[in-house]
């Protein structure tokens, strides 16, 4: 686990991109493809409209890369809450995605039936061979959570990996998730988290005591990096 803090949010964005750039050259150069697995929410939207934008829209190879969301609220591609709708809008609209390229949820389906056809969709994508996403980026609720991973939630004690459908009595909505075991099986993780609300969650899930059911982030590996800002990491 590397923790790189930075003096505001948008170093940290910037430095994350530059990450993702790096990652991306050595797998298109070494295998021809870079898949990438994106987080929703708030947070990311400066980190997607800065890839979207030069330098990085110039300097990174679009067309050789395969866009994954690691979880997804139970809603319309249009409506506001919808990760994939954020996400067309910041990175994949902007930069021509193609369709194959994108491999987004099918929310018209019932709630189970959108979770099975994602994770036979990510079965296809990898031939059905192992699921190892290059790269997961991820998030952090001030609770603690990651991806749609909530506290005393039933995915997390899954040990195989999959995508489920959850239902969220903190919101009183149903999303659907990659879950830990998938996630963790990726070559690289990346939070990122910035702003000082997230401060206590940060410290709880690096520094607190292991309690993963009440802390779900603690379930994601120690290969994961973390991005953040000096807000976020000042209980550190
Ligand atoms: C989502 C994300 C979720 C998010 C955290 C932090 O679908 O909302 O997957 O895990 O990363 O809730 O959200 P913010 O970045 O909006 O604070």
């Amino acid at each position: 686990m590397a923790l790189y803090i930075f003096s505001s949010k948008s170093a940290a964005v910037k430095a994350l991109a530059q990450y993702i750039q790096k990652l991306a050259w050595e797998n298109i150069q070494s295998k021809g493809a870079f898949s990438i697995v994106l987080s929703g929410g708030s947070t990311p939207k400066e980190l997607y409209q800065t890839l979207s934008a030069a330098p990085f829209r110039e300097n990174i190879p679009w067309p050789k890369i395969y866009f994954f969301i690691g979880d997804e609220r139970y809603v319309s591609d249009n409506d506001a809450e919808s990760n994939y709708g954020m996400i067309e809008a910041t990175l994949l609209h902007p930069l021509k995605i193609q369709p194959h390229q994108i491999h987004k949820y099918d929310t018209t389906l019932p709630p189970q039936q959108v979770a099975a056809a994602y994770q036979e969709n990510i079965e296809k994508y990898f031939g059905n061979g192992k699921i190892v996403f290059d790269l997961v980026l991820l998030g952090l609720g001030d609770n603690a959570h990651t991806a749609s991973l909530f506290p005393q939630s039933e995915i997390l004690n899954d040990k195989k990996p999959g995508v489920k459908a959850v239902y969220i009595p903190e919101t009183s909505s149903t999303r659907i998730s990659m879950n830990a075991p998938m996630i963790n099986q990726s070559q690289h993780i990346a939070f990122l988290v910035t702003g000082s609300p997230k401060a206590t969650a940060v410290h709880q899930v690096i520094k607190g005591e292991r309690k993963p059911l009440t802390y779900p982030a603690q379930l994601i590996g120690n290969n994961a990096d973390w991005y953040l800002d000096e807000t976020a990491a000042r209980l550190l």
